[in-house]
């Protein structure tokens, strides 16, 4: 796939409010961008605005709830409008809490409420993308995670709203691959962010650094690669578990559970 470079592009990044969303924007800031950023909270949005502003880019912010499609539709209209074009998306909202199933937290609000963040916020802006960039081009990335390669204990409501997010993207790479359009899936292992919490993973030395995290991420988008997961001692394990016999699965995974 051809390459890019992150500069001078009109970029779009959700769920930019913290985290990596908000980490991803800060790296590109200098580059002479023009970015839109999008997340619920008006206030952290328009905080980033400056500092992006003092770091070099033009900032456009939107405070949207992703969830809600007509929004997100009058949010892509009004940023097209106003800068002319969207070059690359990438679409980053969503997050986890640990729900164990068959408790009294994971009630069917709470599992669903999982999807509507991670799925239904891809969604509401993948498919008018799909739409506008299938004649103009341009680059979309999906941040997944690797919880969403198999059912993980704790995780099953996060796990199966990225897996549904990474089956649809998939397959629109397959529908639209004759298309002008990039597509880069980006799945980081464990990452010190705000929405991490740290107590609930079960290895601590398998949670990476935002900054390394951004520069991976960041790079797939510019190589145009089709699946970045890192670091390798979540790659592999993963793609390893994602190939052997389920039941075998099952019991690697209630032991460490
Ligand atoms: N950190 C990790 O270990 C890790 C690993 C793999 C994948 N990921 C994925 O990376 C992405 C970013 O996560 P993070 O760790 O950076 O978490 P974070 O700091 O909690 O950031 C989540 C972002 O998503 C936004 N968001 C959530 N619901 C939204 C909604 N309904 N509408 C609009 N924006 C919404 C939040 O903005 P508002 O609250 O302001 O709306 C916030 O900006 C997520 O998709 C997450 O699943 C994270």
């Amino acid at each position: 796939m051809a390459k890019i470079a992150l500069s001078n592009q009109t970029i779009l990044i959700t769920g930019a409010t913290s985290g990596l969303g908000r980490a991803m924007a800060l790296a590109l800031a200098p580059r002479g961008n023009r970015l839109i950023v999008t997340g619920r909270r008006a206030e952290l949005l328009a905080t980033l605005a400056s500092e992006i502003e003092a770091l070099g880019s033009r900032c456009l912010t939107a405070p949207v709830d992703a969830t809600d499609e007509g929004a997100v539709a009058a949010h892509l209209t009004d940023a097209i409008g106003k800068l002319g074009r969207i070059d690359v998306a990438i679409l980053n909202a969503g997050g986890g809490t640990a729900l164990r199933l068959g408790t009294e937290r994971a009630s069917a609000v709470a599992v669903k409420e999982s999807m509507a963040r991670n799925y239904d916020t891809l969604v509401n802006y993948l498919v008018p993308l799909l739409d506008y960039m299938q004649s103009v081009g341009g680059t979309i990335a999906y941040t997944c995670s690797p919880a969403g390669s198999f059912g993980l204990p704790k995780s099953g409501p996060y796990s199966a709203a990225k897996a549904a997010g990474r089956v649809l993207f998939d397959t629109a790479r397959i529908e639209l691959g004759h298309t002008p359009i990039r597509f880069v899936a980006l799945y980081p292992g464990f990452t010190y962010t705000e929405g991490l919490v740290e107590s609930e993973i079960p290895f601590k030395f398998l949670i990476i650094e935002k900054e390394r995290a951004v520069r991976q991420m960041l790079r797939a988008i510019e190589r145009g690669t089709a699946h970045a997961m890192f670091p390798k001692r979540i790659a592999w394990p993963v793609r390893i578990g994602a190939l052997i016999p389920e039941p075998i699965r099952r019991w690697f995974l209630r032991q460490v559970s």
